[in-house]
């Protein structure tokens, strides 16, 4: 099956190689070395001095943690789609004040309404927002929205679960305190672990924070950072894999390796156009990692996903109260230009019937 899926995504051939290695201790010389390296990469690639931890948990996990470790009593939740909305509930759950921004269906947030909503809540302690809103192939301009947290003085949390590896962007130069992403998206690995990065405010935020459970605590991961370890036991498959494919695109180049995402994504978008369908979101604020696609009037996106599972290629369904209405077209991890081809000519057979 050829995967345009929105995660987990197909791997690369290297990544499945390298999972399949004897395992070694997480306290032994080995791990040491590979942890080092691969905190190290991670920092090359986000070109950052600041910490970058290894969450032995999915995504979620690590959104969670951001909530639990940097905010007190009330947090802001932009929530465009799904994982948006998934944001507002962890931290719900948490205990945790939550005060939504809901934008429009397929529209994103922006930064004027913002503004607005900071200035009658000027005592939520952080923002979160989904970066690139999975559900609904939607980008948010993070930039601009970054500005408007920085002029109130907020920590901004940012879910790039489906950006990270696909968009370029730089936390630091973002102004971003926290900001995670998930293994089985852009960066073509299995699902099970997240990368989490930190800023020193949001650090010393966590600092301060009583309640914030054992697990996810920064702290600790701090700590156990200055050993080249994890608190717990990793995910040693997924650090390897994840090594592998950082040298891979530090063979590459970081410029090539997103001048790929991005050709791979002109592509797509070509071909949806070629075919005479149109994008669900507008084209300004759709995501190069994911497309969401209107069905024509004579098939609905359900069947449009299933015609096209028979023909050995997964898409993504349409989220929610649009699975009839759209499907989706992921552009995450190991995916070629030939791949897009096949897809598009069967996607063609499938819309003539
Ligand atoms: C934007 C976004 N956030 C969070 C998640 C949740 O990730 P996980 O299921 O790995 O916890 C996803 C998964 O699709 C996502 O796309």
């Amino acid at each position: 099956m050829k995967l345009f899926t929105a995660g987990p995504v197909a791997c690369y051939p290297e990544v499945l190689e390298e999972m399949g290695r004897q395992m070694f201790s997480h306290r032994s010389e080995e791990y040491h070395r590979l942890h080092r390296d691969t905190v190290g990469r991670l920092k090359w690639f986000l070109n950052t001095g600041q910490r970058v931890f290894l969450f032995p948990s999915s995504s979620t996990g690590a959104m969670e943690a951001s909530i639990r470790n940097c905010v007190k009593k009330k947090v802001l939740c932009v929530v465009a789609g799904e994982f948006g909305e998934r944001y507002a509930r962890v931290a719900e759950a948490n205990g945790r004040e939550v005060v939504v921004l809901q934008t429009e269906l397929g529209k994103p947030a922006l930064p004027e309404r913002l503004d607005e909503e900071l200035r009658k809540h000027p005592d939520v302690e952080a923002v979160t927002i989904t970066y690139c809103e999975t559900s609904l192939g939607l980008l948010n301009p993070l930039p601009e929205l970054s500005e408007v947290v920085k002029e109130h003085g907020k920590l901004l949390l940012v879910d790039a679960v489906s950006a990270f590896g696909g968009v370029e962007f730089y936390p630091d130069e973002l102004g971003l305190d926290v900001c995670f992403a998930g293994s089985q998206k852009c960066l073509g690995l299995p699902p099970g672990m997240a990368v989490v990065w930190v800023s020193e405010e949001a650090m010393a935020r966590s600092r301060t924070m009583v309640n914030k459970g054992w697990y996810f605590d920064f702290e600790r991961y701090e700590r156990s950072q200055e050993k080249d370890e994890t608190p717990v036991t990793p995910p040693i498959p997924l650090i390897l894999a994840l090594n592998r494919v950082l040298r891979m695109i530090e063979e590459k180049g970081k410029k090539r390796y997103f001048e790929e995402y991005r050709e791979r994504a002109e592509r797509i978008l070509g071909g949806i156009r070629e075919l005479g369908l149109n994008l669900f979101t507008e084209e300004e604020y759709t995501s190069p990692t994911i497309f969401c696609v209107n069905a024509p009037p004579h098939l609905s996106g359900l069947e449009i996903y299933r015609r096209m599972r028979e023909k050995g290629v997964e898409l993504a369904q349409g989220y929610g109260k649009l699975k009839e209405r759209t499907f989706r077209i992921g552009n995450m991890g190991y995916i070629t230009l030939g791949d897009i081809e096949e897809m598009f000519e069967k996607l063609a057979e499938v819309l003539r019937g």
